[in-house]
């Protein structure tokens, strides 16, 4: 089979049913061969299949297959000779690099890669601890990371000064054109000379499931921006296919079975230094599909706990929904205040956390928690858009049984048939229009949608300049318009919160149309100018009917005004 006697030697040792378990622990024996749901693909009859006779395995669903130094390979993104060293070392062999010759020119290049970050990571643990780095370790101390955490986690810090890890990875043998392909070093345009991509900042190593560093996360000491940096993506890094934390927590996944999804780097350390040793996170990206593949083949109970602000309700109910089109079953937990779970651990410990983490809801049950928050009169019509909106979250359900339990669920809650709601899934409703929200008031649904698209983009407000106060009709979209209009430079970054502190009886109605999907063709900025448009012609056809009812009674100016009025409404046609 090969010509190279150690690897003929691990084939010999090593059976590939007990290879695959380690990845896969569902494998079950069916008839001569063994099968489980496939670990490449999503699915839910198992078509992976193992075969103890041939020592190998091949999926008829997605059709991967090879022997265990393939599916090593694959399964954890190595070369063929780190795969290969994996498997000597469980299979009790001594394993030497020398073993190995005719590496392909680009497992070359990974491995060289990969040799880089892990002497950068050295690096910038050993600068930690050095006499440069004790505003980090104030910094580190001041956010009550441990010694033994920060050992555990690898932390470390960037000089802040241009190029000097550049200078000693270039002096250990690295080239600069390496080092570039690795995300540690960027080359100037000017000139062509190398600085330190990461500067100034405490360093998070981002690793493999068996400890392979593959990228770092830098976050800044004070407030600079962005707050964190990550690595590019490179040969050896995917942020897609990362989970941060993860080889510190894979131990504790398998033997609980349970997985905790946080939202930050920071989150996770907690987590772990508190005991909490199942939890990882994504890398500031939401959840993917293959994140959930991965997630699914060692976690059976998966909750998420991202932060509690409106990006982070968002990004919960779409991760949910990700995990339920794997096939799995997750909940959401809530801390139910304005910490992140990193601030609520520190200040509350983990026995009040775990009981959150108890709490957990179920997705449906999270989004009619959220619609009835704040919220005591519900309209029938509201009640029918809510149903309509929550339907789409059951109808990624693809168990039958979760999804009849879910219908009987908001039957119950909203106090209407079951019939009715399940009617309504078979007959989902039209899609809705940009500006119609479920929402308790009476503001016309082009207000809505107006100050929807501003709360997701407050910059739009330069599309409305000739917008005012009074061209809209409704009090509270007034309110709001002028409201945003207000906001300081750093609160438009976060503006839906920014308006919940100044709005804070609206909280429910701003939550609802800051989460809620804009379907629109159009672009914001183009969607946000017509919009405009459009509520200038209906604020002038309300003051043309204002005026000329009192016709009799107006004066000379106000006259001048409605002839202009009707001008206008000459020239730009009917609405
Ligand atoms: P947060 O802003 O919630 O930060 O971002 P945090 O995790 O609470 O961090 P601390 O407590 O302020 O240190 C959550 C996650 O989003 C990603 C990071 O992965 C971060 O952990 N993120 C955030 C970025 O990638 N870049 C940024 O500039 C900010
Ligand atoms: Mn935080």
């Amino acid at each position: 089979m090969s010509s190279n006697p150690a690897i003929d030697l691990i084939r010999e040792k090593l059976d590939i049913v007990d290879v695959v378990k380690d990845y896969v622990p569902e494998l079950r024996k069916a008839g001569r061969n063994y099968k489980a749901p496939c670990p490449f693909h999503n699915e839910k009859t198992p078509s992976f299949t193992v075969s103890p006779d041939k020592q190998i395995f091949y999926c008829f669903g997605c059709n991967e297959g090879g022997d265990i130094f393939t599916f090593v390979m694959k399964i954890e993104g190595l070369t063929f000779p780190e795969a290969a060293k994996k498997l000597a070392l469980k299979a009790g062999l001594a394993w030497e690099d020398r073993h190995f010759t005719g590496l392909s020119p680009a497992d070359r290049e990974n491995l060289e890669i990969k040799k880089a970050l892990a002497a950068a990571a050295e690096f910038y643990k050993k600068f930690l601890f050095s006499s440069g780095g004790e505003s980090a370790r104030l910094y580190i101390g001041a956010r009550k990371v441990n010694k033994a955490t920060v050992e555990a986690f690898g932390l470390g810090y960037a000089p802040p000064s241009d190029n000097v890890l550049t200078r000693e990875l270039l002096a250990k043998g690295f080239s600069k054109d390496l080092l570039v392909k690795a995300g540690l070093s960027g080359l100037r345009d000017s000139d062509g000379s190398p600085y330190d991509y990461f500067r100034g900042r405490i360093m998070f190593p981002i690793r493999t499931q068996t400890g392979t560093v593959t990228a770092f996360g830098g976050r800044i000491l004070d407030s600079g921006e962005p707050k964190y940096l990550n690595s590019p993506e490179t040969p050896v890094f995917s942020k897609r296919k990362t989970l941060y934390g993860l080889d510190r927590a894979l131990a504790g996944i398998r033997k609980t079975g349970r997985l905790l999804l946080l939202e930050g780097y920071m989150d996770v350390i907690s987590a772990h230094q508190h005991g909490i040793d199942f939890a990882v996170a994504p890398l500031g990206t939401a959840l993917s599909t293959e994140h959930a593949s991965f997630i699914k083949r060692y976690a059976k109970d998966t909750i998420i706990m991202f932060d509690p602000d409106i990006a982070g309700i968002k990004a919960s109910v779409r991760a949910a929904e990700i995990f339920m089109e794997a096939g799995m079953y997750c909940r959401i937990a809530e801390l139910g205040s304005e910490l992140d779970p990193d601030e609520y651990l520190n200040e509350n410990g983990p026995e009040a956390f775990a009981q959150k983490l108890a709490d957990a809801a179920d997705p449906l049950d999270f989004r009619m928690n959220l619609f009835f928050t704040n919220r005591t009169a519900v309209s029938s019509q509201d009640k029918a858009k809510a149903i309509d909106e929550l339907l789409k979250t059951v109808s990624k359900q693809g168990d039958e049984i979760l999804k009849s339990l879910w219908v009987k669920n908001i039957a119950a809650r909203f106090e209407v048939s079951e019939t009715s709601v399940l009617h309504q899934l078979k007959t989902p409703g039209e899609e809705r229009k940009p500006y119609e929200t479920s929402n308790p008031q009476t503001m016309p649904a082009l207000e809505m949608g107006f100050i929807q698209l501003l709360l997701k983009d407050p910059e739009l407000l330069a599309c409305a300049q000739e917008l005012e106060e009074q061209d809209l009709s409704h009090p509270l979209a007034r309110k709001m318009f002028s409201e945003i209009k207000d906001l300081n430079p750093e609160e438009r970054t976060r503006a839906p919160a920014a308006l919940i502190g100044k709005l804070p009886e609206e909280r429910a109605l701003i939550m609802e149309l800051a989460v809620t999907d804009i379907p629109s063709d159009l672009d914001p900025a183009k969607n946000a100018a017509q919009t405009v448009k459009m509520l200038k012609k209906k604020s002038h056809a309300r003051r043309r009917k204002e005026l000329s009812k009192n016709y009799s009674t107006l004066t000379a100016s106000q006259r001048e005004e409605l002839k202009h009025l009707t001008e206008l409404r000459g020239k730009a046609g009917e609405l």
